[in-house]
């Protein structure tokens, strides 16, 4: 086992990281209040912090689940040295059904898997090896993708971004929140509005609390506000990330992505979808494809454990929505721009 291995970010949030034959993860449950550590030692701990939120953000629970393969391994390995290519199996199938939106879950999961073929004996540190590179490959990807974004919203003052596609969310820097520090690092970025997206509130208690470490402006408004700040001319650009691409550009992201898209399109703003190619899925033809997570009522009807509405209505809880491709201006990833996204576009980028 390699104790010494880690992924390197240069960014001072970090989700998940490998330590000492270990994951260490942030708890972002309890953000922006406490700043909390878990070691996760066991596959099945790695597949509740997915399911529960502590890691949440469709590259860091690809990463997060890249680590899981290997602590998966080395528990197939312990219970059966001769035959633990069978023996993960039902491990594996436990992450991946984690949560069910972000592809990067699956892609991860495929990606690793493809490392079983060159194991001899102990699995562990050809695994941990290819875990490590998915996540430097993710930081990497998204300073690439910082760099693209922000030249496209040079002329930019103020942007909106929904949710927290940040630090938090990936490898490290970001990819909407990675455009959004390139812009501010090159001084073309006045002010960041970062809706609080309701129910889980990763707008309000993560996006603001990592633009407001880095001394980035940021105004939190609530989700229904948006519409009057774009009428009233206060905002340039929406910039968001993604859980899953489909090969015809459509875009499955935060529920009220989509809301933000048409107020976007109706005033006239540009909107960008930053988000690695790991998140494009070719094998999901359009969004109406892609499987939209469903959470508990609880999360609608009660906060910081106290009811907000009467326990006993019913309450619907989709947790992603689909914009379409044609409300979509520029997608970004780390192998270039696609403007006006369609499938030919889609499938060229990936060839390059
Ligand atoms: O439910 P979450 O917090 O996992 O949803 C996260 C998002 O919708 C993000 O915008 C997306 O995963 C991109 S993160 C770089």
């Amino acid at each position: 086992m390699s104790k010494q291995k880690q992924a390197t970010s240069d960014h001072p949030v970090q989700a998940v990281a490998w330590q000492d034959g270990v994951i260490k993860m942030l708890d972002q449950r309890l953000l922006p209040g406490q700043e909390t550590y878990h070691s996760l030692q066991s596959v099945s701990a790695v597949t509740h912090a997915i399911r529960d939120m502590l890691v949440r953000g469709a590259p860091a629970i690809g990463i997060a689940a890249a680590y899981g393969v290997v602590l998966a391994a080395r528990e197939a390995y312990l219970s059966d040295r001769q035959d633990w290519r069978t023996a993960i199996e039902p491990r594996l199938r436990q992450l991946a059904e984690a949560r069910p939106t972000a592809v990067n879950l699956q892609w991860a999961i495929d990606r690793m898997r493809q490392q079983f073929d060159r194991v001899q004996a102990d699995p562990e540190s050809i695994l941990l090896n290819e875990a490590i590179t998915i996540h430097e490959q993710d930081i990497a990807a998204n300073k690439r993708m910082g760099e693209l974004g922000a030249q496209i919203i040079k002329d930019a003052g103020n942007v909106l971004t929904h949710c927290n596609a940040g630090a938090l969310a990936t490898g490290g820097y970001g990819t909407a929140l990675g455009v959004i520090r390139s812009a501010f690092a090159n001084k073309t970025l006045d002010m960041v509005y970062a809706s609080e997206t309701r129910p889980w509130l990763q707008g309000a208690r993560l996006t603001a609390w990592e633009l407001d470490r880095d001394r980035i402006p940021i105004t939190l408004i609530a989700d229904s506000a948006a519409g009057y700040l774009m009428q009233s001319g206060s905002i340039d650009w929406v910039i968001v990330g993604a859980d899953r691409i489909a090969a015809n550009g459509d875009v499955a992201n935060k529920i009220g992505t989509y809301t933000h898209a048409v107020s976007a399109r109706h005033h006239g703003l540009g909107f960008m979808v930053v988000a690695p190619t790991s998140t494009i899925d070719v094998n999901t033809q359009s969004g109406h494809k892609i499987p939209i997570e469903q959470r508990p009522a609880g999360e609608l009807l009660n906060h910081a454990g106290s009811a907000i509405a009467p326990n006993a209505v019913h309450a619907y809880n989709p947790v992603f929505d689909i914009t379409p491709a044609a409300l979509i201006d520029v997608i970004v990833t780390e192998k270039g721009v696609v403007h006006a996204p369609d499938e030919e576009k889609i499938r060229e980028l990936l060839m390059r």
